[in-house]
């Protein structure tokens, strides 16, 4: 018996009594993105403790300030330019533009005074919700449907893990087909074809769109040999069965293939500026803090740590970082355009090991 928003269930239902079984990624597609009735497109999905389930940046505003300094680092290796962009994408609620853009307005006045924070949003209904949330930072946002070309940062958490995919696995591929009226997976045998084909095309856009500097993805998966893939649907903090129970009420996730992600940025002229676990890349924002600059990594003035002394923030810090909490769980990608990431690494990536052994 399927479960979820009976108006989503009645089209889904009706396409596939129509087409015959349909990929999974369409599914998904509707599932997350119907313009009306889709779990993020309708606005329902709710991110945090009253929510369905939590992200880095739910945990609290240490994330976005810790990141918010990797990104003035990068401003000052790109010569400290006027213009500089911080593009974000899966933005939500504008919690995470909120916390890094209160944090540069105090403490990194030259990096606020130059640069510009752009929302990538498909959504109407998210960027309403953006909108209000960054009010006060006033034309310092902009907003955008689609990608145009930049010179900065680009970056996301947790955006590609909510991109669409085919269930392809060994030859076989698991299309969504009926049982009367329930929702029930068909296999069909398929050639080889890349099962995370939006995610592919989303890194063409990105390094089409990006003239100079980064672009830093945070999210979960493996880098290939273990890799799962394993669909994972959450809602109220409970793992759910089944991808056909509370269709539209529920989130739907597939774990990132960082291999094949790096392989096409790379075809498309973007070179690996670095690859850890979340534990090592915020423990090396960290230490740079701790350090305040050095001759041999000048990190300019980065002001008065974030770091907490109060017990509500220590248990944000202990959860970011725990290897058994959000620590080892992401992971994080940075790619590079037009600047050096020989020598030194970015600041979060002091720590990681080779690409090759990061797992
Ligand atoms: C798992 S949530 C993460 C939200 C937020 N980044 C966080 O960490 O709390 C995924 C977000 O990605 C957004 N999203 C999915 N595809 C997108 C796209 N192509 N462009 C912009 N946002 C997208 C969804 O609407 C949703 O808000």
């Amino acid at each position: 018996m399927n479960t979820g928003n009976a108006d989503l269930i009645r089209i889904i239902r009706a396409q596939v009594q129509k087409r015959g079984p349909i990929s999974f990624a369409w599914f998904m597609q509707q599932a997350l993105y119907h313009p009306e009735h889709g779990y993020y497109s309708s606005g329902r999905c709710v991110i945090g403790r009253k929510g369905d389930y939590f992200t880095n940046v739910a945990v609290g505003p240490l994330f976005g300030q810790l990141l918010a300094a990797q990104f003035s680092e990068i401003w000052e290796r790109l010569g400290k330019m006027n213009n500089f962009v911080i593009v974000e994408q899966g933005a939500h609620d504008g919690q995470f533009a909120w916390d890094v853009l209160e944090f540069v307005q105090k403490r990194l006045p030259e990096f606020f005074d130059a640069l510009r924070y752009r929302i990538l949003e498909p959504f109407p209904i998210l960027e309403e919700q953006q909108r209000q949330r960054l009010e006060a930072f006033g034309d310092k946002v902009e907003w955008r449907d689609s990608p145009e070309p930049f010179t900065g940062v680009h970056f996301s958490n947790e955006l590609l893990d909510a991109m669409p995919v085919r269930l392809i696995s060994d030859g076989t591929e698991k299309l969504v087909g009926l049982n009367g009226d329930n929702f029930v997976f068909v296999e069909r045998p398929v050639d080889k074809t890349r099962f995370n084909q939006a995610a592919l095309e989303w890194i063409d856009q990105i390094a089409g769109n990006l003239q100079r500097g980064y672009v830093i993805a945070i999210d979960y998966g493996f880098l290939d040999e273990e890799f799962e893939r394993n669909v994972q649907v959450r809602a109220r903090h409970r793992h759910l069965d089944s991808s056909f129970e509370q269709i539209g009420d529920a989130d739907v996730t597939m774990s990132v293939h960082w291999k094949s992600i790096v392989e096409r940025a790379q075809a498309n002229g973007l070179r690996v500026a670095g690859f850890t676990d979340q534990h090592h890349f915020l423990t090396g924002i960290i230490c740079q803090f701790d350090r305040g600059g050095s001759p041999e990594r000048p990190a300019g003035d980065w002001g008065q740590s974030p770091l907490p002394d109060s017990a509500k923030a220590k248990r944000e810090l202990q959860t970011l970082l725990h290897p058994e909490m959000l620590g080892r769980a992401f992971q994080v990608l940075a790619l590079a355009k037009d600047v050096n990431v020989e020598v030194p690494p970015l600041a979060g990536f002091e720590f990681a090991r080779q690409l090759d052994q990061s797992r």
